[in-house]
């Protein structure tokens, strides 16, 4: 089925940070960069035709040699947890793919971090 890109600079996205765009390669005209705080996370409103699985492709970027991990969180309900490596550069995207359950029409898909180290930085979320 075809994906739907949701920028996380685009409201109703939701960046517990700022959003900046000063390492290059990021897609639209910025990327979250959420404050390194257990506090600091990013926060998508994705639309799904009909209750299910869904994969979720996540761009970042994690500058550091030390993965950060978070807390994937659908309608206020934790559904899985995701390690976001380094992949050697801040100007260097990855994709992390996740499989989560959505309900049919909106739903918030919040990545909530489990350490004071934050979030990698964050491009986007293809649904
Ligand atoms: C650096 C980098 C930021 C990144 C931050 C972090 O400051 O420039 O883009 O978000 O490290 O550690 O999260």
């Amino acid at each position: 089925a075809a994906t739907t890109r949701y920028e996380a600079e685009t409201a109703p996205a939701v960046c517990t940070g700022t959003i900046d765009s000063d390492w290059t390669g990021f897609s639209g005209s910025g990327f979250c960069n959420g404050t390194n705080s257990t506090g600091g996370y990013a926060q998508f409103t994705v639309s799904a035709a009909a209750a299910g699985t869904a994969t979720l492709n996540i761009r970042f970027a994690n500058g550091t040699t030390t993965a950060r991990a978070a807390n994937v969180v659908v309608n206020g309900s934790t559904v899985a947890s995701a390690s976001f490596e380094g992949t050697g550069a801040w100007s260097t995207w990855a994709t992390k793919t996740l499989s989560v359950p959505l309900q049919a029409g909106g739903n918030t898909v919040r990545l909530n971090p489990t350490t004071s180290a934050g979030l990698p930085n964050v491009d986007y979320v293809d649904v």
